[in-house]
């Protein structure tokens, strides 16, 4: 008999001889998606999300492959023979040239028993930095939701990678590691799907800075924000079939790409070369890749030249201020006027492949940097500022993300998002976290 099927059979053998046999199954509560409150850190530019049981945040990365933290000594290993260690030790930046930092997770303290254990490799997004660790379960918790209000808390354990405190560096001081987004197997909606039997589903609502939180479920859909009246701003997307947007895929990483075809400034369209946006399918370079651990959108110089250039000619009438690093072209706050999306500016749009458009408006194309200044909000990439593997040709940022909805259908490889928020008179920090009954 196969090793697989030996727990099934148990399982059924315990259901054959409880005496509420099949009853007990039937009264399992079914099967929902969970949410978690996300926050920005300030210093960081970072999302966080505090779903390690005991609160301690996990940064949020979108393109990140594994869960990993911190662990404590004597935590639980996996030995490196079996089939899961497979899955958890292949490293994907590996290949691509990642920077290694010291070894790190103790061995375990189950002495005498010689087995290997498994190793992985996770990796820090914001400093491109990876290291190894035991392969072990996370314990995490978080509550169940019907897409409106919390209902009741659950937790389940997952397989996540243990991280030496180097590994640590440049993410928020209270940080415990890391939580991967991406379509890998060991993503967290990859486990949250399989540990809770939903859907290979989620939706990210990235907050602002200035306090407010945002939210994110796993799992699938509704998302309803308080508006009046409240609106579900995931708007059917998690039934959709199909969805108009597919992702596309790097052979490199577990990263979500966009298809673009062309970005307008103020309706015009910005003078590119044909193809400069294109994701090669074999190399896995260019292409625009969604980050949440870059603050702000950074494109190759021959795409970020143009569109400084469409944008300088676009605001030609409004008084410029000081550039202020990282920025490189910035205005007095005093010249602008304010619209429901932020600054009056010219609006900046992403033409998506497959149709529609990505809209950045005043509050997506300009940062405030002082009391007087606003500066451009996207850089140039270059040696410094770009630590992804794969040389993507846009890495597509938080700060451009914010007061979005952001859907992931992992089955379909489409991705959807709703947004700027504050259009529709509702915003990031608007879900209602009051316990709901189920
Ligand atoms: C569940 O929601 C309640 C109400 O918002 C909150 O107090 C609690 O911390 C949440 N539990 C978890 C594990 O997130
Ligand atoms: C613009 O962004 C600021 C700071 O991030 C926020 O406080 C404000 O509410 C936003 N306004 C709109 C209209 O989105």
């Amino acid at each position: 008999m196969s090793l697989l099927l030996l727990p099934l059979l148990l399982f059924s053998l315990l259901l054959l001889v409880s005496p509420q046999g099949t009853l007990a199954a039937d009264h399992q509560p079914p099967p929902k998606p969970i949410l978690t409150r996300m926050f920005k850190d300030p210093s960081t530019s970072l999302y966080t999300i505090p779903i390690k049981e005991g609160g301690a945040p996990l940064v949020l990365d979108l393109a990140g492959a594994l869960i990993w933290s911190t662990c404590a000594p004597g935590h639980r290993t996996i030995p490196c023979n079996c089939g899961l260690c497979r899955v958890a030790s292949r490293s994907p930046t590996a290949t691509a040239g990642c920077a290694y930092t010291s070894s790190g997770g103790e061995p375990s303290s189950s002495t005498g028993t010689r087995h290997c254990t498994c190793t992985a490799y996770p990796c820090n997004p914001a400093t491109g930095q990876c290291g190894r660790g035991d392969v072990t379960a996370v314990p995490l918790s978080a509550n169940a939701t019907d897409g409106k209000n919390p209902l009741f808390p659950v937790s389940f354990p997952a397989i996540g990678a243990c991280a030496p405190d180097a590994l640590l560096a440049a993410l928020p001081s209270a940080a415990a590691g890391v939580a991967g987004l991406s379509r890998l197997p060991l993503s967290l909606p990859s486990q949250v799907a399989s540990a809770l039997r939903v859907a290979r589903q989620f939706a990210l609502c990235l907050p602002t800075s200035g306090g407010r939180s945002g939210a994110a479920i796993f799992g699938g859909g509704p998302f309803q924000l308080l508006a009046a009246p409240p609106v579900d701003v995931a708007d059917g997307f998690f039934l959709d079939d199909p969805h108009p947007h597919r992702f596309l895929k790097s052979p490199r990483n577990g990263a979500y790409y966009v298809g673009i075809t062309g970005i307008h400034v103020n309706n015009e369209r910005v003078p590119l070369p044909p193809g400069v946006f294109d994701l090669h399918a074999g190399s896995g370079t260019g292409g625009v890749m969604l980050s949440t651990a870059t603050p702000y959108t950074t494109l190759r110089p021959d795409i970020y030249r143009p569109l400084l250039e469409a944008f300088d000619a676009a605001t030609s009438g409004v008084p410029r201020a000081p550039p202020v690093r990282p920025f490189e072209m910035c205005y007095q706050v005093s010249a602008l006027s304010s619209t429901r999306l932020g600054f009056g500016v010219a609006n900046i749009e992403l033409l998506l492949d497959g149709g529609g458009s990505w809209l950045l408006a005043g509050n997506a194309s300009l940062v405030q940097v002082n009391d007087k200044t606003v500066c451009f909000a996207f850089l140039e990439m270059g040696p410094a500022t770009t630590v992804v593997p794969g040389s993507p040709a846009v890495i597509f940022g938080g700060f451009q993300m914010e007061d979005h909805l952001l859907m992931f259908d992992l089955e379909e490889a489409s991705f959807g998002f709703r947004g700027p928020l504050p259009g529709i008179r509702t915003n990031c920090g608007n879900f209602d976290f009051s316990m709901g009954t189920s």
